[in-house]
């Protein structure tokens, strides 16, 4: 048992130890802990390397659901870590570094939000995963970009649908449904049943990625297959031979020889050092996540021996964000059986399953 004496004072002097050291450290303490260590593929390669569990938000969600450590410890942005919390609220949840967020997540309040549902009375509301537990705490399902589609398509043809906070993500979905498109406050006239109004957020590491940048990755290799994240541009995509979450771009990377990727760099830097004999390209060389990288293997060391920094979410708001998100893993068989006292509320209508937005 590494004794509190053992745990130095600041991330830094951490930082100063060898990788293989904390590394060890990292091992050893999780074991005492009983933790488990949820990492995004955008992580560090180092992170990645100690983690338990790699994976997209959606993979990440079921895992956070279906752990049995009392300790989840997330690499990965804020909005992760609170989906974890939501999804697990018995377990304690830490942080390496709390300022690690997501902008776009950023994006749009609770407060913004319930304005816009104002403006849209009877309208389903669907949160990108991407999105603050206030604001899944206000929507009637979430999504990722592994089921965006695939949770469209329970809502009825004629419901409108606001889609927040990721206007690139709503466009792709609105293409895939044949749902008209649009983006709230440019409205420019009525908007018809069944279209999707999208909250005017994106990404700035995949809004980023530009046409060029893919004429000159297909220049130098023409035989690659080219797969693309959802969050990109609508014109970018539409060169995608494959629009796929960072899980599926892990899979088509172990089935394909000769891959452009157009998101993060950080996933393509570990496939590349997993199939070294593959041609594994990243569509832009600058499409890189800082926010992703606050997290250090320091970090995590300091993290796991201090049991800092711990996620609190506001217990109301939480319960509210989790129907939301359990809407969405039941469509995907990622929630793990309700517990008795659970089905009873079930039973007696307290409890909806389902989309419930029908
Ligand atoms: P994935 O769910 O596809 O991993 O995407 C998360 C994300 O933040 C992409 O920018
Ligand atoms: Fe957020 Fe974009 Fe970073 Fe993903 S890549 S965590 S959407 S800022």
């Amino acid at each position: 048992m590494i004794q509190i004496s053992d745990a130095l004072k600041s991330p830094l002097d951490y930082a100063r130890l060898p990788r293989e050291e904390l590394a060890e450290r990292i091992r050893r303490r999780k074991t005492e802990l009983n933790a488990v260590i949820l990492g995004h593929n955008y992580q560090r390669v180092e992170i990645q390397e100690v983690s338990d569990y790699l994976g997209d938000s959606l993979g990440l969600s079921q895992e956070a659901a279906r752990t049995d450590a009392d300790v989840i410890v997330f690499c990965g942005v804020h909005f992760m870590a609170e989906t974890a919390k939501i999804l697990s609220p018995g377990k304690t949840v830490l942080m390496p570094d709390l300022r690690a967020g997501c902008p776009m997540a950023d994006f749009v309040t609770g407060d913004a939000l319930r304005r816009l549902k104002a403006q849209y009375p009877g309208a389903v509301v669907v949160a990108y995963v991407n999105s603050t537990a206030e604001v899944k705490a206000e929507s009637d399902i979430s999504c990722t970009s592994a089921n965006v589609v695939q949770v469209i398509d329970t809502i009825p043809a004629d419901r409108t649908i606001l889609l927040v906070p990721d206007r690139n993500l709503a466009r792709y979905a609105a293409e895939r449904s044949g749902r008209p498109y649009v983006i709230a406050g440019r409205e420019g006239g009525e908007v018809k049943p069944g279209s999707i109004v999208a909250w005017d957020g994106y990404c700035y590491v995949h809004d980023d990625l530009v046409l060029d940048e893919l004429a000159e990755a297909k220049r130098k290799h023409p035989r690659a297959l080219v797969v693309i994240h959802p969050e990109s541009r609508a014109e970018l995509l539409a060169q995608a031979d494959v629009v796929a979450s960072t899980a599926r771009m892990v899979d088509i990377a172990e089935q394909n020889e000769e891959v452009i990727f157009g998101t993060e760099r950080g996933i393509v830097d570990r496939l590349k050092a997993r199939f070294p004999d593959k041609t594994l390209v990243p569509l832009s060389g600058a499409a890189i996540c800082g926010n992703m990288k606050v997290n250090t293997l320091a970090k995590l060391a300091w993290c796991l021996d201090h049991q800092q920094h711990e996620l609190v979410l506001d217990e109301d708001v939480r319960t509210r964000a989790e129907l939301s998100l359990r809407r969405m893993l039941e469509l995907n068989q990622g929630w793990a059986a309700p517990t008795a006292e659970e089905a009873a509320l079930e039973e007696a209508g307290l409890r909806k399953t389902g989309c419930g937005c029908a």
